[in-house]
């Protein structure tokens, strides 16, 4: 069976670490590229962070920088959670991965328009280079696949009691990219909220003793933390690896089609994606959402996946 390309769009991140540790070693999957925006950190860290990820997983794939702040709104950041870094925790050796020249807007317009209409977009941060490439060059959209993301939710948000993080990072990037007409599949907290990395699946994920597996560890030790400072949760909730293995394996996630329309206009829900889950409005569905996730499936996956490094 033919890997499935994907460019992974992504704001390193914790857990868009463990996205990017997935993808890469993944028979499954062909990781084309890696762009990089700002979100959980600013640009500088998320950039740097991706390429010391890279690095010291000792994985061949160019890693692109993209937006440095959202399309119109002001810019904002999750060092709650992330730290100053971005990536607080683990601890590189001297980062010698550099960065590719293209910008990564220009990169994914270019990629997509050289591509046959196979490559599957993976967003896991706000999406802004997504966003902005389809305006640029709006002949991207017909050969983009499909777009899976994290983000979002049909039930509370995790910024305000409306919207996630990636989506009111930049609601206008995800409305852009939300009425593209492409097929979406959106992970949102109500899934990912389900796969908390407890302590026992980092020890688990631990015992595995290979380098993929003590990042892994390193990584946890600072997310799990500012989780539950912040939340009051015993483990961090694993949100963008939830898009990766939905690629490898369709199954361990439950899709509902619904119209979905991300909120630009309101003061209290700006950046909520409106899920009609009951189709109340009979409008066209314009995203598969995911309703529910098989959790022992998804460590499962996330286990297999850490094993693949040597
Ligand atoms: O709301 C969670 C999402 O925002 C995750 O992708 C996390 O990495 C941050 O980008
Ligand atoms: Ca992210």
């Amino acid at each position: 069976m033919d890997k499935i390309k994907i460019i992974l769009d992504c704001d390193p991140g914790h857990d868009d670490a463990v996205a990017i540790t997935l993808a890469a070693k993944s028979p499954k999957i062909d990781l084309l590229g890696i762009t990089v925006v700002a979100g959980n950190q600013t640009l500088e860290n998320t950039e740097r962070n991706a390429r010391n990820i890279v690095q010291c997983l000792g994985i061949d794939v160019p890693v692109y920088a993209g937006c440095d702040r959202p399309m119109i709104r002001e810019k904002m950041t999750a060092g709650d959670i992330h730290g100053e870094t971005g990536l607080d925790g683990p601890v590189f050796a001297p980062l010698t991965k550099e960065l590719e020249k293209e910008h990564a807007v220009s990169y994914i317009i270019r990629t997509l328009m050289e591509s046959d209409g196979d490559i599957t977009v993976v967003t896991t941060g706000p999406m802004t280079n997504l966003g902005m490439a389809i305006r640029m060059e709006p002949k991207i959209v017909d050969k983009i696949k499909q777009i899976v993301l994290m983000g979002g939710a049909y039930t509370n948000g995790n910024v305000t009691p409306a919207a996630e993080f990636n989506i009111i990072a930049d609601a206008d990037a995800a409305y852009v990219c939300f009425t593209s007409g492409r097929p979406i599949t959106m992970m949102g907290l109500d899934v990912t909220r389900q796969v908390l990395c407890y302590p026992s699946i980092v020890e688990r994920m631990g015992k595995i003793g290979n380098h993929a597996s003590k990042l892994f560890v390193d990584l946890m030790g600072h997310f799990c933390k500012s989780q539950k400072e912040v939340f009051g949760w015993e483990g961090g909730p694993l949100h963008d690896p939830v898009t990766i293995a939905y690629l490898i394996d369709p199954s361990v996630v439950e899709v509902k089609p619904m119209n979905v329309q991300i909120d630009i206009r309101s003061t209290q829900s700006y950046g909520r994606t409106n899920c009609d889950f009951f189709g109340y409005q009979q409008l066209p569905a314009t995203a598969d959402v995911a309703i529910g996730i098989d959790a022992e499936k998804f460590w499962d996956i996330i286990e297999e996946g850490l094993r693949l490094y040597s």
